[in-house]
């Protein structure tokens, strides 16, 4: 059996596998996030070691003889989050995550004091990253920062509860922005830009080698043998791809989660970091991926919903119920509602409704939110380069609304295939483990079965790309008119 741990944003999840990839069972603990301030966004590491030992309890209850026959433990979750540690590898504040932009300043400083970041690091410096977050911190919270000894991303922080050891795998290391990505190791150029140093950093494997053992106070606790091993792991989306079978050069999924991702693997490094395309080491060897990232995506309509009192599944029901000419009235959504990643970089960028009329109903609105969300991934489909895709996996919250998957199909122009709703960083984990256990990479990274199949449809494409182009003079407008704000 293995068992993969993926620490999202907004929920722990866990799954059991066994020798054959087959699921056993889930288990989903919910998280807080804290913001306490504007731009902000921090979780306690505590509260991920916690949300640790309900899940493994819930699935021990859930599957008993199972879970008596583990043998290895995977790792995935939210990328760029700081833990720091001190030297008594004390937690020096809580994690600040993918999602806070408060490192604004630090970025342009960055980006204009070491241009290495483009060519070592092969990204645009973004607020994101763990590197501008940690020269925020030696800005504004220096007595912190001295006391630095270690600083994990969050499944390696997790790492070190089960094991003992301080390992980061390579496809969420490259996220910290102080990786060598043609590489695979940490830079020096790039580490000392933001007062850093190689010893501050964990030891770098491949996602799918050994990392350490649990602890065997833990293995006795928790009812498994002493053995049982800890595979590195991935940064989540790299370990969603292990789930979906993305594993080989054009390999694509999508993923609607808080955020939306488009995630392409390629057999070399290919670095766009002008358009904010994001390009990091894959969690297996020899391999390296793009992604587009928008930073709200299945979030715009939990937002609604939540403004609406309403369920999603309501409101896509309503959805699906407007007629073409209601369609064609409804509002253009921008779906900035943190900032965004791909291809803008603008961490202030806001969203809007445009063209509201006193008939606008609310299902109006609804659509108007996936639309938007799909022209956001369609931009970040833009600036993926030359990478031919012929089909794309969508996974996450969102791909369980055929509506939503049919749309991004049509707007994208390429099939969309959605998979039983086990494809998750969770299950990509297990499968890291069960590799780091010695299984075959084409028995274990197998694509999952498809579900349904959305083919883009010749008749939508004229109206959809007419809104697609208002969109994107909406964002160029609204940039421009926000400049004009006394708050900017
Ligand atoms: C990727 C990113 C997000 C988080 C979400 O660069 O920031 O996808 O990993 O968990």
């Amino acid at each position: 059996m293995y068992l993969g741990i993926d620490i999202g944003t907004s929920e722990l999840k866990s799954q059991l596998i066994d020798n054959t990839g087959k699921i056993i069972t889930s288990s989903h603990i919910p998280l807080i996030i804290h913001r306490p301030h504007p731009n902000w966004a921090e979780q306690s590491p505590q509260s991920w070691w916690d949300a640790t030992n309900q899940s493994i309890a819930t699935i021990r209850q859930k599957a008993p003889e199972a879970w008596s026959k583990l043998r290895a433990i995977g790792l995935s979750g939210q990328m760029h989050g700081a833990v720091i540690l001190d030297k008594n590898q004390h937690v020096l504040r809580d994690c600040i995550l993918w999602n806070d932009t408060r490192s604004t300043e630090e970025c342009e400083w960055l980006m204009e004091h070491y241009p290495a970041f483009l060519s070592i690091g092969a990204n645009l410096v973004m607020p994101g990253f763990t590197a501008p977050k940690l020269l925020w911190l030696a800005r504004n919270e220096p007595d912190i920062f001295a006391q630095i000894d270690k600083v994990l991303l969050p499944k390696d922080y997790l790492r070190w509860r089960l094991t003992g050891t301080l390992v980061g795998d390579m496809s969420d290391s490259a996220g910290t922005l102080w990786f060598d990505v043609a590489k695979r190791d940490w830079s020096d150029t790039l580490l000392q830009a933001t007062g850093l140093t190689r010893q501050q950093m964990p030891t770098l494997i491949e996602g799918s080698q050994i990392s350490g053992t649990l602890r065997s106070d833990l293995a006795t606790l928790w009812g498994v043998n002493d053995n049982v091993i800890v595979a590195g792991g991935g940064g989540d989306n790299a370990a969603s791809a292990v789930g979906v079978g993305a594993v080989n050069n054009g390999d694509a999924f999508i993923s609607l989660g808080t955020s939306g991702v488009i995630f392409v693997v390629n057999d070399e490094l290919k670095a766009n970091p002008h358009s904010g395309v994001h390009a990091f080491a894959h969690a297996l060897p020899h391999r390296w991926h793009q992604m587009s990232v928008m930073l709200s995506a299945a979030s715009c309509l939990r937002w609604l919903c939540n403004l609406l009192s309403t369920t999603e599944n309501i409101l896509m029901d309503e959805i699906a119920q407007l007629t073409e000419e209601q369609i064609k009235h409804a509002p253009i959504f921008l779906p900035y509602l943190s900032g965004e990643r791909t291809p803008h970089n603008d961490a202030k960028a806001t969203g809007s409704f445009f063209a509201l009329r006193h008939e606008t109903e609310r299902a109006a609105l609804g659509y108007a939110v996936i639309e938007g969300v799909a022209f956001g991934l369609a931009d970040g489909m833009a600036v993926l380069g030359d990478t031919h895709i012929l089909q794309c996996s969508l996974t996450g919250g969102g791909a369980r609304s055929a509506i939503w998957a049919q749309l991004i199909a049509d707007i994208l122009n390429i099939p969309i295939v959605t998979h039983p709703a086990s494809s998750s960083g969770a299950l990509g984990a297990a499968r890291l483990a069960w590799l780091a256990d010695g299984g075959d990479e084409a028995t274990v990274c197998q694509k999952p079965e498809i579900q349904k199949r959305y083919l883009p449809q010749p008749n939508k494409q004229a109206f959809l790309n007419k809104r697609y182009q208002v969109y994107k003079i909406l964002y160029q407008q609204q940039k421009t008119a926000r400049a004009l704000l006394p708050t900017e």
